[in-house]
This record gives C-alpha cells, structure tokens and sequence, in this order.
C-alpha cells in the first residue's frame, strides 16, 4: 500500500506565495509609523533608498542593490502562514503573527549591526551606517513596539500569542547578550554556543512556527512539535549563517565576509575548532588572543577548517535537519503544508546566502 505523497514544492515557489500575502499586511503596519522611524525601516527593508525613493531606481550610493536582493528572503513568516494552513487555518488567520514575527526578525537585525558594528546587510549599507546609531536603535525599537502592535490585533477572540513572542525576544535578547559576551572572553565551551545560538536565533524561528500553529488551530501537542521543528531549523540555518560568516561569497551573501573573525566571534565552527584539541585549534586560540589583522584572517579561516570546525558544522546541520523533519512529520499537518514546510527547512538548512 502506499501513501499518498504531496507534489515536492520549490522552496522560492512557496516563499514567494507567502511574500504575495505577507507584504501588503507588512507595508501597511509600517505605513502607521511616525515619518522618522518609517524612513529609517523602509530603508532597512530594502523598499526605499536613504532619501525615501522607492529602491531600485537608480537611488545614489545608499540606494538600490548592487548584485543581489535587497529585500530579506521572510522565511520566518513563511513557517507561520504554512504551519497555519498545515493545523487546518486559513493563511490569513495567521497573518498578524507572521507580520510581528518578521518585524522583531527586523528589529533584531538593526540593532544587531549596530552591536556587530557591520556596514553592509543585503548588498546594501545597514541603517546604522546611512542614518548613524542612534536613529537605526530607534527605528529598531519602532518595530518592536509595532510588532506587539500588530499581533495583539490578532489575538482577537483566537489564542493570545502575545506572551509567547515576548517570551522569545526575552530569549533572543539573552542569546545576543551571550554573543557579545563571548567575544571577551578566552574559553567558551562548545555547549554554552550552542545555548547562544538557541536563544539569538532557534527561539524565533520555534515562535514563528508555534504561532502559526496555534493560530491555524492546532492541538497544544501539535503547536509543540512545531515549535521543536523551528527550533531546529533555526540552528541549523544560524550554523549555516556562521559559515557564511566565515566561507561565503558577499557577492552572493550581501554581508561583508570575515566579520565574525575580525570582531572574533566564538561562532559555532570557530568555537568547535577551538575545542578540538587539534593543533590547528591551539593555533587559532593563539591568534584569537589579540585583535586580527587583515592580513590575518584567511589564515585564522583556514585554521577553523583545519581543526574541523567547519566539518563539525556541516554535520550538525545534517543532524539537525533530520531531527527536524522527524518532528514535522510526528505533527501530522496537512501534507501540502507538510511538504512545503520540508522545502524550507531544506533551504534554511542548504542555502548559500
Ligand atoms: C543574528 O546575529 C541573530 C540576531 C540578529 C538576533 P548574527 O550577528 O549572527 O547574524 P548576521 O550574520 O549579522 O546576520
Ligand atoms: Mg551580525
Ligand atoms: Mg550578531
């Protein structure tokens, strides 16, 4: 006997049905913030050049994007509107969760090149480096707010999602304060990273999903294996991104490569060669101690590869994109979503920006 089995969708066809629903909803939200901040967010979010031009218009040095997408991928909103439809909701139930979720994804990447002291994001300068630091932490705390804002109208008779992401950015909160940490300190154990990386990046991809889930109407068991499936996706794609970091190609990634080494990240793969009890980890130990130079840094790339840091990630990947779908199929949502749900996992998990 066999199963019948859903038509395997493309991950960008799926994000971009998502995108079609999300942006309008997404606009609109930060079409009701006052003129200042919604300058600075619709810069951010790729739709504006510095002066508040539609982007892509031949809109001067901060303007448009040069070789890549400007805009983010919104795959967190893409878990929450599948994992709705998934537990039997309409998309459209799920529709103020996934706003709010991208809007605190977005609140935390502006503050977050600001702590990582990054110019570039999506092949553009970051809102910090065309508006200055000060004006790019009050736009972000914009979003936040209206991320709130936006589910709370939600939660309307329907399940109140308002704790759980505030729960999430608590988590997130802390991941970040731990990444930042990290970088003064000599040892991190290979447990304690992976803790970071949790709270800075898997407890908003576990919300995102979690969310959907119960505002497509699932069963408080299902919204469960659905937050452990996100959970899981979300470190797979910060380990991924941790590679990036390190390997990727800023013509393809839209971020400058060798940040995390020049503001000596313990990283995943850099803290899995630092505890490797490999000569290359004690090498690269040894140039982690004081500030790199340029020059330095394909050698400190190199010797994270050769201390095994990056097969050590690649391989955690794997591991956690299987645990991953091993929880998505014990959910038992609908098979369409199912499928579509293992394509972007796959993408998160197997992406080259
Ligand atoms: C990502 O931080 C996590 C958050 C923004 C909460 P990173 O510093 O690791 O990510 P990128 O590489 O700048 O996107
Ligand atoms: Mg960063
Ligand atoms: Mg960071």
């Amino acid at each position: 006997m066999t199963e019948p089995v859903a038509a395997r969708p493309c991950a960008a066809d799926v994000l971009a049905r998502t995108r079609d629903l999300l942006d309008p909803a997404l606009r609109r939200a930060v079409g009701t913030l006052p003129p200042s901040m919604r300058r600075v967010a619709g810069y951010h979010f790729g739709w504006w050049d510095a002066r508040g031009r539609p982007a892509g218009g031949g809109g001067g040095p901060a303007g448009g994007a040069v070789g890549g997408a400007a805009v983010g991928k919104a795959l967190r909103p893409a878990f929450t509107l599948l994992a709705a439809e998934g537990a039997g909701g309409e998309p459209p139930a799920a529709l103020p969760a996934a706003v709010a979720v991208e809007l605190v994804h977005n609140f935390s990447l502006i503050h977050d090149d600001v702590m990582d002291g990054d110019r570039v994001r999506r092949h553009r300068p970051t809102a910090w480096a065309v508006f200055g630091r000060a004006q790019a932490i009050l736009a972000g705390d914009s979003l936040l707010a209206l991320a709130f804002a936006v589910l709370a109208t939600g939660t309307d008779g329907g399940p109140d999602g308002v704790p759980v992401l505030a729960g999430r950015v608590q988590s997130l909160l802390d991941g970040q304060s731990a990444d930042l940490d990290f970088e003064e300190r000599a040892e991190v154990g290979l447990e304690e990273c992976v803790r970071m990386a949790e709270g800075k990046t898997a407890a908003l991809f576990g919300c995102a999903c979690a969310l959907g889930a119960s505002y497509g109407g699932a069963t408080p068991s299902q919204s469960v294996l659905l937050e452990e499936f996100g959970e899981r996706v979300g470190l797979a794609f910060q380990i991924l991104d941790d590679l990036l970091g390190i390997w990727g190609d800023p013509a393809v990634t839209g971020k400058p490569v060798h940040s995390d080494l020049r503001n000596r990240k313990k990283s995943l793969p850099v803290v899995a060669a630092l505890t490797s009890g490999t000569p290359a980890g004690a090498a690269l130990a040894a140039l982690y101690r004081r500030p790199l130079a340029e020059p330095d840094l394909a050698r400190t790339a190199r010797l994270v590869e050769e201390a095994g840091g990056r097969a050590w990630s690649l391989a955690r990947v794997d591991g956690l994109l299987a645990e991953a779908l091993e929880s998505l199929r014990a959910a038992g949502l609908t098979p369409e979503a199912t499928a579509g749900l293992e394509a972007l996992a796959r993408l998160a998990a197997d992406r080259d920006h």
